[in-house]
């Protein structure tokens, strides 16, 4: 079977292209490159000894895509692409609606003109906004408040308008809490350009040495050390969801959501803790204050997807900290230019 992979070249994607070859399934990726690097998927392929067929299009140009299409016979689509930084989207809110909605739009469009309505869509826990009780579950109110978090909403509504109007589609929204790690052959990983948003990015350019020290953002949280307690999930972890998501998608299920999470929590602290034991180097910090739209606590309930999709994750902070190290200390500067 083939699967469209959009953004298969980035974090997420490229693992889910490993996972879902060693499942079997041939990979058609598109993907523009505006926050990643095609030799991941070099990568991809000496990893798993299979090709990946590679376009580097934007999703927004409907000519291309539906060339895409045109070529090769699709089953199915799992959309990574999009833009996700939220500092970025809330100077850049126009670029982010454009970029996200617009890609997706197209997509769809191309997809029912060639038959093909069998979607699997890279959401957030971010449409949950600040969570009036943890852990979460599906049904929880949505309130993102960035403008990245509200595009991922509005794509969600999208998806599920599309359903209604024509129950022939089945629509997966997986909505991802923290992704961090690496393939443990420590020849793909996160590679973020410029500097680190995100915590495990940071704290793994701190111990090889790129930063000097990392910022823990607020220990006054009402949470048990103090600081921000999230779901860090492995992304193999993650790509193996995918794998099982997209098999449902592709049973008939019609429109599903599910959580990818572990279901626990871990805070700022225990993560410096775990990366330390992992790595063997120390992880220098300093208290600031607490970040602009950082919630307290944030973890998932994850019993809808195991139940559903027999799925739930495998591998704990001590795995994710050591591949996480592995790729880091192996490509100190990421992937090569
Ligand atoms: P990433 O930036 O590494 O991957 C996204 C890919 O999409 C990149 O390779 C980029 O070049 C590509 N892309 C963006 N716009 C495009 C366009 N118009 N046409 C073609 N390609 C385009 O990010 P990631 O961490 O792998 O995230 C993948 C998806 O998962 C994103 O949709 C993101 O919003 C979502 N997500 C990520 C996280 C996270 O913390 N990493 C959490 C929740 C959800
Ligand atoms: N943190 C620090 N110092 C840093 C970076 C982060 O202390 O340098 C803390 C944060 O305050 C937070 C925790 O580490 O308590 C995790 O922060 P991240 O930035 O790694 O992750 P977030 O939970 O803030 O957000 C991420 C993505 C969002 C996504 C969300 C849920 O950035 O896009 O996970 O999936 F929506």
């Amino acid at each position: 079977m083939n699967i469209l992979l959009t953004g298969g070249a980035g974090y997420i994607g490229s693992h889910t292209c490993v996972a879902l070859q060693e499942q079997g399934y041939s990979v058609i990726v598109i993907d523009n490159l505006c926050n990643s690097r095609a030799v991941s998927l070099s990568r991809v392929e000496e990893i798993t000894g299979r090709p990946v067929i590679f376009y580097p299009l934007d999703l927004c140009g409907r000519e291309g895509v539906r060339s895409v299409f045109k070529r090769h016979h699709i089953d199915a689509a799992v959309h990574f692409a999009g833009l996700k930084s939220v500092a970025e989207s809330v100077e850049k809110p126009l670029t982010y609606y454009q970029n996200n909605i617009d890609a997706t739009l197209t997509l769809c469009e191309v997809m029912k003109e060639h038959g093909v309505k069998n979607f699997v869509f890279s959401s957030s826990a971010t449409v949950y906004g600040n969570p009036e009780t943890v852990p979460i579950k599906e049904g929880a109110p949505l309130a993102p408040f960035n403008p990245y978090g509200r595009s991922k909403r509005f794509i969600e509504e999208i998806l599920t308008d599309l359903h209604q109007s024509d129950s022939s589609w089945n629509i997966a929204l997986l909505r991802y809490f923290n992704p961090m790690g690496a393939h443990p052959s420590g020849r793909i990983g996160e590679d973020p350009s410029g500097v680190p948003n995100n915590l495990m990015p940071y704290i793994s350019q701190v111990a090889v040495g790129k930063r000097p020290e990392l910022l823990v953002y607020g220990d006054d949280y009402p949470t048990p050390d103090g600081t921000g307690v999230r779901d860090y999930i492995h992304v193999m972890d993650l790509a193996e969801g995918h794998v099982r998501g997209l098999e449902k998608t592709m049973s008939g299920a019609g429109l599903t959501t599910y959580n990818l999470g572990t279901g626990k929590g871990c805070s700022v602290k225990e993560m410096i803790a775990a990366f330390e034991k992992a790595s063997g180097r120390r992880i220098p910090f300093k208290i600031a204050g607490r970040r602009p739209g950082d919630v307290p606590a944030y973890y998932a309930d994850p019993s809808l997807a195991e139940k559903e999709l027999g799925w739930r994750a495998r591998r704990g902070i001590h795995e994710m900290c050591a591949d996480a190290w592995r790729w880091q200390s192996m490509n100190p500067d990421g992937y090569p230019s």
